[in-house]
């Protein structure tokens, strides 16, 4: 996340994210699930610029169709929540240029939550600390913290424990958003919850070493299954990203995008024209080439 100041405008430009292994525990009394994940941020932004009003309103502008700018926006709800435990009354415009997909298991909105906060912290002069802000984004959603802690975390519980990692090498990632959106709560709820769940140990060593094949050879997500019966498109993009010979393909987060592991940058724009190919006409999922955040 990176934020710059403007006379009295503050401009955050923040990332989404992706996961390469996430695993279930169990089920929580809560409704909730302790989960067990590797999330890294990757070089796809959302853009939050921020001025102060002259009243106590807080405003959001966005140009993108189908994004609601209302009190139950991820974003307002941060400002909101922000005002409320720090006793302010000062009002805001955010304005927001919306880049990451949404409904798409990338967190783009979990990121304009964390970007609200970190953003509003700067431009009021609170002066909170990382610590603070991460766990006023964990009340906001389970994967807002994480954003105060990147690049690369192992996170734990609802997903709100992070503990940093150092990559030991860059990421180059081909990103296939298919057209349709997917439910976090309905692929949580479609969910067989593992009675053995799986060790994440050598995915974590792997991302750590930068040993890309081994991180590749361990890529998984509980979720994708749930995610495929819900909806097909996530298995036919899996399918097609899987036989253009990447080091792994798997589905980012609750879905639906679906992700490939590149050998390098040049490896990665050679899977997305090979996708770009196999593509028929009229088909509209989105292709997106990144790195892994430094
Ligand atoms: O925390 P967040 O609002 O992002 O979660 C959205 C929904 O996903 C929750 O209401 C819950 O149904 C499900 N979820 C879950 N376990 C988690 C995270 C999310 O069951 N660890």
């Amino acid at each position: 996340m990176w934020i710059s100041r403007e006379d009295s405008a503050v401009r955050v430009w923040t990332p989404a994210k992706v996961n390469l292994f996430l695993e279930v525990q169990r089920r929580r009394p809560d409704g909730y699930h302790d989960l067990a994940t590797l999330m890294v941020t990757v070089g796809l932004y959302d853009t939050l610029e921020m001025r102060p009003r002259d009243d106590s309103e807080v405003r959001l502008r966005c140009a993108h169709p189908g994004l609601s700018t209302g009190a139950d926006n991820l974003i307002c709800r941060a400002a909101q929540l922000l005002r409320q435990r720090q006793g302010l009354r000062q009002g805001v415009d955010i304005q927001l240029i919306k880049r990451i997909p949404m409904a798409a298991g990338l967190a783009g909105g979990s990121s304009d939550a964390a970007a609200t906060l970190a953003g509003l912290n700067r431009m009021w002069q609170l002066g909170l600390e990382v610590k603070e802000l991460s766990s006023l984004g964990a009340e906001l959603g389970s994967d807002v913290a994480f954003f105060f802690h990147g690049p690369a975390a192992w996170c734990t519980g609802r997903g709100e424990i992070v503990e940093p990692i150092h990559l030991g090498r860059p990421l180059h990632l081909v990103l296939c958003t298919p057209p349709v959106g997917l439910s976090t709560a309905q692929v949580f709820q479609a969910l067989q919850v593992p009675s053995v769940p799986r060790s994440g140990v050598e995915v974590r060593e792997a991302a750590e070493k930068g040993n890309i094949p081994d991180l590749g050879r361990n890529l998984f997500n509980r979720l994708e299954e749930p995610a495929m019966r819900l909806c097909s498109e996530v298995g036919k993009w899996r399918e097609r990203l899987a036989q253009q010979a990447c080091l792994g393909v798997l589905m980012s987060g609750s879905g639906s995008t679906v992700l490939a592991l590149a050998r390098d940058e040049a490896d990665a724009w050679r899977v997305a024209r090979a996708l770009n190919s196999a593509s028929e006409a009229g088909e509209q999922a989105r292709v997106h080439v990144v790195r892994s955040c430094d």
